[in-house]
């Protein structure tokens, strides 16, 4: 069965087919950066008005891709959380005018959801329960345990920024523009090894981040509070390297302490290169980290894990409304 997944939570307008869950028949991503780029961050009113635009034509170009007609499409899956509330309502609305218009069941899904499922996308074999998500995105940074399809137990979370949203925040201490993530990814790759280094924050919660303190000391550092600051790359390189440590660490913690058999690793910041080679290098568990087109904002993560809720049965009313704070676990 063919499922369209339609994602408008943020920055990114996207829709893809996918079949059976698995099978990637297209996957058309519109991305916003550059509309939002000279106000360095997302514009929530000018992120919907885009997606507003911009829903059509995507649809369509995701149609043809796959080679498929509006008629064999089985099922409409859309993000209804968290998110942007807006930029929410443009795509359920839009999910739900098809689904009415084509008799479809509509599914309702949690993008944290998405991002997990990200993982059974394109393929074999499956991950095995009970796997530990690590899902780190520009809103979110959540360690979480899953029993099962469908079954989320939150283990860890950030107590200030999410790992994204740090990556953004240094990125423009450094004047590296918007996004921060692969552009601090980029320049951090030009720095030369064994430089400056940067705390790990302690916590009380085992599994919990934080990285708000790490930020303010690249600011003061940046702002020469702290004697000569070190170049930008070498900078860059600390940075990243303090907070790939905290995530891996702490996923590696909660996936030994709670017998999982597999990690996977989702979410916009699982496209940085040093996250995915240290977390791949330093775990003993079999890792599953999708490719970084996957990661980041798409509709075919949001088409699989819609899959799923058809299989239980969880289709949504047509009065289903959006979340902007849902969270998972
Ligand atoms: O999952 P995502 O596309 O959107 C949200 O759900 O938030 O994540 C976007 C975040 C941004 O903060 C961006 O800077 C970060 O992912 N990101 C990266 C990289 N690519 C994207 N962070 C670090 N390294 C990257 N290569
Ligand atoms: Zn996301």
């Amino acid at each position: 069965m063919n499922v369209l997944g339609i994602e408008t939570s943020c920055d990114e307008t996207a829709v893809a087919v996918v079949a059976d869950g698995r099978r990637i028949l297209s996957s058309v991503v519109s991305s916003q950066v550059e509309l939002h780029a000279e106000y360095g961050g997302v514009v929530p009113e000018l992120a919907s008005r885009q997606h507003v635009q911009a829903l059509i034509p995507v649809l369509d170009e995701a149609l043809a891709r796959a080679g498929c007609r509006l008629e064999e499409i089985g099922a409409v899956a859309v993000t209804y959380g968290p998110g942007l509330a807006g930029a929410l309502l443009v795509g359920v609305n839009f999910a739900k005018a098809l689904a009415y218009a084509r008799s479809l069941p509509l599914l309702a899904v949690n993008h944290l959801e998405g991002h997990i499922y990200a993982a059974w996308l394109e393929r074999e074999p499956e991950p095995r329960f009970p796997v530990l998500a690590l899902i780190v995105s520009g809103g979110h940074s959540d360690v979480v345990l899953m029993g099962g399809h469908g079954r989320y137990r939150r283990l860890g979370e950030t107590v200030d920024d999410a790992a994204g949203e740090a990556f953004d925040k240094v990125a423009r201490l450094l004047g590296l523009g918007f996004p921060g993530g692969p552009a601090i990814d980029r320049l951090a790759a030009t720095a030369a090894a064994g430089g400056t280094r940067l705390p790990r924050a302690r916590l009380q919660r085992p599994y919990d981040f934080s990285f708000s303190g790490l930020k303010t000391k690249v600011q003061r550092i940046v702002r020469g509070e702290e004697g000569e600051a070190p170049e930008a790359a070498a900078l860059a390189a600390a940075f990243q390297e303090s907070v790939v440590d905290s995530l891996v660490t702490k996923a590696l913690q909660a996936a030994a302490d709670h017998g999982a058999s597999e990690i996977i690793l989702s979410g916009g910041v699982a496209a940085n290169t040093l996250l995915r080679a240290t977390l791949a290098e330093r775990s003993p568990l079999p890792v599953v980290i999708p490719p970084p087109t996957l990661c980041t904002d798409n509709g075919a993560m949001i088409a699989a894990a819609g899959w799923r809720l058809l299989q239980a049965g969880e289709t949504a009313g047509l009065d289903r409304d959006v979340e902007p704070g849902l969270r998972i676990g």
